[in-house]
């Protein structure tokens, strides 16, 4: 073959070995069989509100809003995200240099890390994590340095995403002269984990102290459930200035295929962000963005009342996430109570799984064990060593994660076979 086919060395190793490739690809295939219960990728079958659609719809009609608009995020989308977010950094966002719309959260995250990071960084990134950050931060040339969640143990009690903590002394010793940014993601993708102010301002101090940018994954910001709330680094003294805070329409309005995201933050930084976008994908889809910052218009309305959707999703989904925490509780699983986010983890070990096909297999516990559940249960999750780098695979291989943003009727099949399962094996 011509050796100009060759890929370029800086996605070298990013293909199929990594865990993306699993979760997106693989698993999603499995899952496609309609015979399936998918709790697996984190798709919602619950339908966005109907004012949504209708705005889209509204929008779609309107001629000049189905051309190209400015690159960096359409006039009155930036305008909505201003509005919206000063109400919480209690400051004015400029909204044409300070916040940019990309194509969801995963185009924020690509803007910032190659916009940002440089050959010889490292960049931390805490265990488990989203997918992409580790492959992302590889591509622009940069070093990922992991460091764990650990849990304390919780003996009997229930157990809670916030039993799953950094090690202050442990995170202190990742940082060096050559740390360029931190990734954090609150509320946590999967353990639902929402960082608390205390947890948070050890972050903060570290970032100030060696002067390190913070790239703050918020996609869930608005799904967190009673006694937590959510807190943005961005806001704590010293680091506005060294923070991009990302959001996604997607988990927002739970239109996940909008795939319409932004980045806030200092147009120091920010601008960085833009030249990326400028010279990749250069503008986001007009009517969507129309469509979405009509839908914010709609909601900072009526911020704090209970129709509003960032109040009325989040108390839809506790009752699903008790629902869920009931029905791995009753067949005997210790599920991670989440505070936040959509899905929630559980140990499988315990449950019965043959898994002997795989004997010769050298992937973790829980790959196996979701294929043969796939297979063999018609029920679907996600490995949680999928969120895990090679070396920390095995500390979370016992664990599956499930998403609960689903119908009734879907959560009502998932704990027909769950309830199934246990009465053949008890
Ligand atoms: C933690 C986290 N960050 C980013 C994303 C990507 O969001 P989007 O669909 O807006 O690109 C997701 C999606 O699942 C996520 O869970």
């Amino acid at each position: 073959m011509s050796l100009k086919f060759k890929n370029a060395k800086r996605i070298e190793g990013l293909d199929s070995n990594v865990c993306i490739f699993y979760l997106r690809i693989e698993f999603t295939k499995l899952a496609a069989d309609p015979s399936v219960v998918n709790l697996g990728q984190g798709l919602p079958d619950i339908p966005p509100p109907a004012y949504v659609k209708e705005e889209l719809s509204k929008v779609a009609a309107m001629d000049s809003l189905n051309q190209y608009t400015r690159g960096f995020g359409h006039p009155s989308l930036v305008k909505a995200l201003s509005g919206l977010y000063e109400k919480f950094y209690q400051n004015q966002i400029d909204p044409d240099k300070e916040i940019l719309v990309t194509v969801g959260a995963y185009g924020s995250l690509f803007n910032a890390i190659q916009g940002l990071i440089d050959e010889g960084d490292e960049v931390i990134v805490i265990v488990p994590f989203y997918d992409c950050y580790e492959p992302m931060v590889r591509m622009a040339g940069g070093t990922p340095v992991f460091i764990s969640l650990r849990s304390k143990p919780v003996d009997g009690k229930k157990w809670s995403s916030s039993d799953w903590t950094l090690d202050p002394e442990e995170l202190a010793s990742k940082f060096n002269s050559k740390t360029k940014a931190i990734i954090l993601n609150s509320p946590h993708n999967p353990f639902g984990k929402v960082y608390t102010k205390e947890e948070l301002q050890v972050i903060a101090d570290l970032c100030i102290k060696y002067d390190t940018l913070c790239i703050s994954d918020e996609v869930y910001e608005w799904l967190v459930y009673s006694g937590r709330e959510h807190l943005k680094i961005a806001t704590l003294p010293g680091m506005w200035e060294r923070t991009i805070t990302v959001g996604s329409a997607g988990k927002t309005f739970n239109v996940t295929g909008w795939k319409l995201g932004w980045s806030i933050g200092p147009n120091h930084l920010i601008k960085h962000l833009q030249t990326v976008q400028q010279n990749s994908i250069y503008a986001c889809a007009t009517p969507l963005q129309e469509a979405l910052a009509q839908a914010f218009w709609i909601e900072i309305k009526r911020m704090g009342e209970p129709e509003c959707y960032f109040n009325s999703l989040p108390k839809e989904l506790e009752v699903k996430r008790d629902r869920m925490v009931h029905l791995l509780e009753s067949v005997g699983l210790k599920p991670i109570v989440p505070e936040g986010g959509y899905f929630i983890i559980a140990d499988v070990s315990s449950l019965d799984a043959d898994l002997s096909d795989m004997k010769n297999s050298d992937e973790p516990y829980d790959y196996k064990f979701v294929k043969w559940m796939t297979k063999n249960k018609k029920l679907s999750a996600i490995p949680v060593s999928a969120f895990c780098n090679k070396e920390t695979k095995l500390q979370f291989e016992k664990f599956v994660r499930f998403c609960f943003i689903k119908k009734d009727s879907t959560l009502d099949a998932a704990e027909e076979i769950i309830k199934a399962w246990s009465r053949q094996t008890s």
